[in-house]
């Protein structure tokens, strides 16, 4: 979005979200409840069919925490969300010896979707270590796997990244370079707030609807 359009979008919300800080503001401390209280009374109940064509793979230490939480206020709840820490996937290996490990089925399963979602917390200004294994294992479909490689061509991808300190800078460089690359669409990132400061929780108003308009269309 433009800035001046995204501006008068904060602007035109500020309100709303003013109020409801000053009635509570542990609400919305994550301001995802609120998001999934305003999906709970939409009234525009059209979902795109395609939009539970997506699969999300979410790389985090913890397999419950915000990262988590970010995700799972965001996509329908038919989305298939797969955890990096429940499979075996090991580092990047130039002889491909882990070539029978948990990766290339991932990626087979991803192939089914039109849209990918990689959804990490942002550790020390980056992705998580899980996350970025996944990127790294990238090199198996350059190499080994070309076929596979060539299929994700035309895939959409976008960016769930969960924040409590600042916006890192940077951070989306790695997934719309490797996307380029690819010649997979990179669509986003959406930073999620999950601290306590009212400004950037406001922002996250903003970041959720950026991950709705990728997400429900
Ligand atoms: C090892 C580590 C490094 C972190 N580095 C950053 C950082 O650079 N910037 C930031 O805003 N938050 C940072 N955080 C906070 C996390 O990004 C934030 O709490 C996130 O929502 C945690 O998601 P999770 O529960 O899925 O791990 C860090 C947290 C950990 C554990």
């Amino acid at each position: 979005m433009h800035i001046i359009a995204r501006n008068i979008y904060i602007r035109n919300t500020k309100m709303t979200v003013k109020k409801r800080l000053k009635k509570d503001p542990t609400e919305l401390s994550h301001a995802l409840k609120a998001n999934l209280l305003r999906r709970k009374n939409s009234k525009s109940k059209e979902i795109n069919p395609n939009f539970s064509n997506q699969i999300v793979i979410l790389g985090s230490s913890n397999s419950s925490g915000k990262t988590k939480e970010a995700v799972s206020s965001l996509v329908n709840k038919k989305t298939t969300i797969i955890d990096l820490q429940t499979l075996n996937i090991s580092y990047y290996d130039y002889a491909n010896k882990n070539s029978n490990d948990d990766y290339l089925p991932l990626i087979e399963k991803s192939l089914e979707h039109d849209l990918i979602i990689l959804a990490t917390p942002v550790y020390w200004y980056s992705m998580c270590a899980q996350m970025k294994t996944f990127i790294d294992r990238i090199s198996d479909l350059t190499s080994i796997r070309k076929d596979l490689g060539r299929k994700l061509r035309g895939k959409k991808l976008f960016v769930i990244a969960s924040f409590d300190t600042s916006l890192p800078k940077s951070f989306e460089a790695p997934f719309s370079q490797t996307c380029e690359y690819l010649g997979i669409k990179y669509e986003g990132c959406s930073f999620i707030y999950g601290g306590n400061d009212i400004e950037l929780i406001k922002n996250n108003v903003f970041e959720i609807e950026k991950a709705k308009r990728v997400i429900e269309n």
